[in-house]
């Protein structure tokens, strides 16, 4: 008998979760008998203040805590060697990233440089970090990425005009706080920009050669989260059960990618993210609906039973047509 293949799949230590879990924050440092931080950031969350709370929770429990604020968006090959030179100096025990995919990007490559003594350029690609990293706490604080719980690191090498990712287990997150309260100041725009980009995630799991009972299980939960929030979000950045279903959906997302992996359309965003600046959840979504009518001779049967499981489109007549009623509703979600 053909069973399918065995999926592994490796997850973060300990997950706080909910409004206010923040507060775990010092738990999950001294968890490791740790005393001596940095946290990384960047320049648009500094600015908003999240930071401040996380500052002095870990204050009040006696952890020394430096600061760097000024992670790029989307970093390049030497804006990361530019942090590392820095913080390598304050010999910290664990990174804490607080941000978007950006700085937990940053910060998961700057765990492993500080125990490899290998150049960044040669840790890019599949499985090429030999010492796992000092230990790490990612904190969303858009919904997003994913990076919190994936295998995964992305940075921009100018040399290709490209995007390459960092790929191995040893980078994911030790510790994660998914608090809504952290994505509260993300404005609408941005909202909507890295809520498609955790939507993409879903949806490319699904329908990916790749998909598998254990990515399913992720990936269409984290559908059905983001497609009733995402507009809810956008509309109302402080709805914090929306917020929460979002941070949730993409979190999710994050662990279907583990598993199963991205299609055409993260492929093709990467190019267009590297040449022409696009943020990244754009150039996804603007891809995403066209990549699924090209598609949909293979697709089709995927999405109508996705569909049919959350109650969509119970008119349709056929598989094809219910599977062509969500390109379309997806195709105006974007717009
Ligand atoms: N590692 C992975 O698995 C993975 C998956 C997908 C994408 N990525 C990478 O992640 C990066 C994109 O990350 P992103 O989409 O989260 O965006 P980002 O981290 O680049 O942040 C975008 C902007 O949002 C601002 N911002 C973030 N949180 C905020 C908040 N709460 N309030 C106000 N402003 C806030 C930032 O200051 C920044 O200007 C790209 O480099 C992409 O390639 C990684
Ligand atoms: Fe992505």
């Amino acid at each position: 008998m053909k069973y399918m293949p065995v999926r592994e799949l490796q997850m973060p230590q300990k997950i706080a979760a909910g409004p206010d879990s923040i507060e775990k924050i010092s738990d999950f440092v001294m968890s490791e008998k740790i005393k001596k931080v940095t946290i990384i950031t960047d320049e648009g969350v500094w600015r908003t203040g999240i930071t401040d709370r996380p500052g002095k929770l870990l204050k009040k429990n006696g952890i020394h805590a430096d600061l760097v604020h000024d992670v790029p968006a989307e970093p390049a090959v030497d804006q990361i060697k530019r942090i590392f030179n820095l913080i390598k100096e304050f010999k910290p025990q664990m990174l804490i990233g607080i941000g978007g995919g950006s700085v937990i990007d940053t910060v998961k490559i700057l765990a492993v440089m500080l125990t490899n003594d290998t150049a960044l350029e040669d840790l890019l690609g599949a499985e090429k970090i030999q010492n796992k990293g000092i230990p790490t706490l990612a904190i969303p604080t858009t919904a997003g990425t994913g990076s919190e719980v994936t295998p995964n690191a992305i940075v921009l090498v100018p040399e290709s005009a490209c995007k390459q990712g960092i790929i191995s287990r040893k980078i994911i997150p030790d510790f994660v706080i998914l608090d809504p309260i952290m994505t509260t100041g993300l404005p609408p725009f941005l909202t909507a920009a890295t809520g498609m980009d955790a939507f993409c995630h879903a949806i490319e799991c699904y329908i990916s050669l790749k998909a598998n009972p254990l990515s399913d299980s992720f990936a269409v939960r984290a559908v059905n989260l983001i497609w009733k929030s995402i507009r809810k979000v956008y509309h109302d950045g402080s709805d914090m059960n929306a917020r929460f279903d979002m941070l949730l959906g993409s979190f999710l997302a994050g662990w279907a990618l583990c598993t199963s992996g991205g299609t055409a359309v993260h492929a093709m965003s990467y190019p267009v993210g590297g040449k022409f600046r696009v943020p990244h959840g754009v150039s996804n979504a603007i891809i995403l609906p066209h990549l699924m009518k090209f598609n949909m001779y293979s697709v089709e049967r995927r999405l109508a039973s996705l569909a049919a499981g959350m109650e969509l489109y119970g008119n349709a007549t056929s598989e094809r047509q219910r599977a062509e009623q969500m390109v379309e509703d997806i195709h105006l979600l974007v717009r």
